[in-house]
């Protein structure tokens, strides 16, 4: 199978492209990738030289680039993980979040129809379902309610991508995952950024009183999942991933602090987040049933896992940590 990655530098990106080549998934593979402040090259660095490797630097907003890589390459599926992916950057500026998750999915959209591509992936998001009151889990079936400019825009690529369906008959698979974590995940979402906190004794920010519920999943079990819905998944369905292990975050943060033996006192509460989603939960039964996949990796493990992987790569978390972190961690920490 010949593949095009969108977002492939970026953190379920870089770790798909690495279980893609290792599990030789693909005889060639192609990574379009904007390298914005996510994206990183030296996430990519054990495989970059494999021969079936192709990076293009470029914007999946550019119509004209994305038809041409399809023209050359023409990939036998897309699986498209590039987006604008964080909640608290679409409260700061939901601009970009517009322009990426939503005008760029219609630009690979397009250039797939005419191209004829044979499938598309298109890797949401459990956050379009909105916050969910207990005792309900979301199927795929659930209405939509975005709460935030990030989860409304992946609503609307979703939405999209399934028109292309309806419409042009595009063999489009629709993911919708749970919150990853993982080695070389940016240390802006909840997990690396307690970690690298912690590990420099700096305050652990949590947001309001900290018992918002997140479902935890591994990144490559997640990759697995993508992996198995682009084989086995129909065209026109959505499939829900998630770990199945759903912690409000202050138990997360424990567990962190446990880990690295530093003090609870670290935790600092500060001002919530807008438009806060209480708690994210959403049934599996879908993929499983369809695929055969299933969560492999516990919670326990996969978060030791994790944080022996940012012990190990300090000079990566410097390296992202400097330049642009900066002045977004001061935008969006200093008035709380
Ligand atoms: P990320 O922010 O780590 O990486 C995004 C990647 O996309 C980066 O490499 C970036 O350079 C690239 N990119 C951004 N804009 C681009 C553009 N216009 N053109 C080309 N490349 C561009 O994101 P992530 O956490 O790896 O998420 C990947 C996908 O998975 C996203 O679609 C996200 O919505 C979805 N998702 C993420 C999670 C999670 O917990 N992180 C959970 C469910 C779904
Ligand atoms: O549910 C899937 C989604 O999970 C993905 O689609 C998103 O791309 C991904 O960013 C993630 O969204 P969340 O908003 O749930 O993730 P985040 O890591 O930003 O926050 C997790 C929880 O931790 C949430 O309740 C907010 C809280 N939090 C987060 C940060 C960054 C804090 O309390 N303090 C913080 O500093």
């Amino acid at each position: 199978m010949k593949l095009l990655v969108t977002g492939g530098a970026g953190f379920i990106g870089s770790a798909f492209v690495r279980l893609a080549v290792k599990n030789r998934w693909a005889s060639r593979l192609i990574n379009l990738d904007k390298l914005t402040y996510a994206g990183n090259l030296e996430n990519l660095i054990s495989i970059e030289k494999d021969p079936g490797y192709r990076f293009v630097h470029g914007d999946i907003c550019d119509s004209a680039l994305v038809r041409l890589v399809l023209e050359e390459e023409r990939p036998d599926a897309i699986v498209h993980f590039a987006a604008e992916s964080h909640v608290d950057r679409s409260i700061l500026g939901p601009a970009a979040f517009v322009e990426t998750n939503v005008r760029g999915t219609f630009a690979l959209l397009e250039a797939a129809r005419a191209l004829k591509t044979p499938r598309f992936l298109h890797v949401s998001t459990d956050e379009v379902y909105g916050s969910i009151d207990e005792p309900d889990d979301a199927d795929e079936a659930y209405p939509l309610k975005p709460s935030s400019p990030y989860s409304a825009s992946k609503a609307g690529s979703d939405l999209l991508a399934l028109s292309y369906v309806t419409t042009f008959k595009l063999p489009v698979v629709v993911t919708r995952a749970s919150n990853n974590y993982g080695p070389f995940q940016f240390p802006e979402k909840l997990i690396p950024l307690m970690i690298s906190n912690a590990m420099d004794d700096k305050p652990l920010p949590i947001y309001g009183d900290g018992m918002q519920i997140r479902d935890w999943l591994f990144v490559e079990d997640h990759c697995r999942a993508i992996w198995a819905a682009l084989n086995h998944g129909q065209v026109g369905e959505i499939y829900n991933i998630g770990g199945s292990r759903a912690l409000p975050n202050r138990e997360v943060v424990q567990l962190i602090l446990a880990q690295l033996d530093k003090p609870l006192s670290l935790m600092t509460p500060v001002t919530d987040r807008p438009g806060h989603d209480r708690r994210y939960a959403i049934t599996t039964e879908k993929i499983e049933q369809a695929t055969g996949w299933h969560a492999e990796v516990p919670f326990e493990q996969g978060l030791a896992e994790t944080i022996q992987w940012y012990r190990e790569n300090r000079a990566w978390t410097a390296r992202v940590k400097s330049g642009e972190y900066l002045g977004y961690y001061e935008n969006n920490y200093s008035h709380r």
